[in-house]
């Protein structure tokens, strides 16, 4: 497999462009294809036959563009679709649960986790089990926070409505002395902030994509996959260049709006396409 490939993700819309960030931070020398399933979102609120349904398809989209690995950064599809996406694709795939449950356990160090996601991922108590198979003796809260996404969207992470929305979810959990708050969901990063001041500034906040971040580099080390430094990206790397990919299934036009408010830049190549049928992949 060329090292040169880019690495896919995808996200049921704009919030993966969080891990996204985390990526590019972490390894700027790798060029990005990015997925946002725009015209089906939001996963949070589906049940797992069709969050599976469409995890396959934007993996196998993604995996037709020809990628050298594929990262799941939606947390509702890391949480229910993974092993289906796995089966439907043969490039290697990386999800934000297991990183992020694993980040979570070192830094709790043997106290109570917390884990704020949306209905869909808390339903499926996908990091709890995942914090249990890596420690069973700990004890997890999860709390599915479904307002935050269009508080994170809207630009309002810095408002009062947001503050009382984020006192009434966190409420419970600030009671319970956890030793880490797992961020499990793609928009939460962007209410980083507001979020550890309800919390508490001592309680450390893990954001499953930068977690996973640092699994993708330890998985192209290992496999000695990580690009070469070429001419071209020796000159200093922008979020969002022209090096970078990125496909909507639907509205491009509010995609770019809101990688604004969370990138405070916008993708310089943005495409609408349609992933449903993907060998009659139509762009537009
Ligand atoms: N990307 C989703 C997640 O991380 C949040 C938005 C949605 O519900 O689709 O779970």
């Amino acid at each position: 497999m060329p090292s040169n490939l880019p690495i896919g993700i995808f996200d049921s819309g704009v919030g993966g462009l969080t891990v996204y960030r985390a990526l590019h931070e972490r390894l700027p020398n790798e060029h990005f294809v990015y997925l946002g399933d725009t015209a089906r979102v939001p996963y949070g609120t589906k049940s797992l036959s069709t969050v599976e349904r469409y995890g396959i398809e934007n993996a196998k989209f993604l995996e037709a563009h020809g990628i050298k690995l594929l990262v799941v950064a939606c947390n509702t599809a890391s949480a229910l679709a993974l092993p289906a996406i796995r089966k439907a694709v043969s490039v290697t795939v990386v999800g934000v649960i297991e990183p992020g449950a694993r980040a979570a356990v070192e830094v709790a160090a043997g106290k109570k986790i917390g884990v704020i996601a949306t209905e869909a991922t808390v339903q499926s108590a996908a990091y709890t089990s995942a914090i249990s198979k890596i420690n069973s003796d700990i004890e997890v809260t999860e709390r599915a926070c479904p307002l935050f996404v269009p508080l994170a969207e809207e630009g309002w992470a810095e408002t009062e409505v947001a503050r009382a929305v984020a006192e009434q979810y966190l409420i419970d959990l600030r009671k319970r002395d956890v030793g880490a708050l797992v961020l499990g969901c793609t928009h939460y990063p962007i209410l980083r902030n507001l979020i550890s001041e309800v919390m508490g500034t001592d309680v450390p906040l893990i954001d499953s994509g930068e977690a996973a971040a640092r699994e993708v580099q330890s998985l192209l080390e290992s496999r000695q996959l990580l690009s070469p430094e070429r001419e071209v990206e020796l000159r200093e790397r922008q979020l969002c260049d022209d090096l970078d990919h990125f496909y909507v299934t639907d509205a491009a036009e509010r995609f770019a709006k809101v990688a604004e408010r969370f990138l405070g830049m916008s993708p310089s190549i943005l495409e609408a396409v349609e992933v449903w049928g993907h060998d009659e992949l139509r762009t537009y």
